[in-house]
C-alpha cells in the first residue's frame, strides 16, 4: 500500500488516497478512478500533457527505476529533465522529480503528486 497524495490548485484541497502497489495501475489511472483530473490526452507518454511533480515523503531513499525511452524524451523534450538528471536515471535508475503521470506506476511508496491542472504546466 502507499498513500498518494494529490495536490493543486484545480483541487479544493489536497486529496490522500491509498494505492495498490504492484498492480501495474498508473498514477493517472489512481487519479481517475478518484475522481482527481489530471489533464491527459495520448496517455502513452507522447504528450507531456499530464506532467507532474513527485516528491517521495518517506525517510528511505527512492526506489529506483527504470524510465521508459518515451517518459526520458518527453521530458526532455519539454526541458524537465536535465542532461544531469537523465544519466542518473540511465545509470542509477534514480527518477526526476518531474515525471508523466500516465507512464508512472505507483510502488510502496508514500508520495506528493503536485500539478497545476494545466496540460504540460507542473
Ligand atoms: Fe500524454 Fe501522459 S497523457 S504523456
Amino acid at each position: 500500500m502507499a498513500n498518494v497524495t494529490f495536490s493543486a490548485p484545480t483541487l479544493e484541497k489536497d486529496v490522500t488516497v491509498y494505492a495498490v502497489a504492484g498492480d501495474n495501475k498508473t498514477l493517472l489511472g489512481v487519479a481517475k478512478q478518484n475522481n482527481i483530473a489530471i489533464p491527459c490526452q495520448c496517455q502513452d507518454g507522447e504528450c507531456g500533457s499530464c506532467l507532474i511533480k513527485v516528491t517521495i515523503l518517506d525517510d528511505r531513499a527512492p526506489h529506483g527505476i527504470h524510465l521508459t525511452d518515451k517518459e526520458k524524451l518527453t521530458l526532455s523534450v519539454n526541458g524537465k529533465m536535465t542532461k544531469a538528471q537523465l544519466d542518473n536515471t540511465e545509470t542509477n535508475d534514480m527518477p526526476p522529480p518531474y515525471r508523466l503521470a500516465c507512464q508512472y506506476i505507483v510502488r510502496d511508496e508514500n508520495i506528493l503528486v503536485e500539478f497545476s491542472g494545466e496540460p504540460g504546466v507542473e
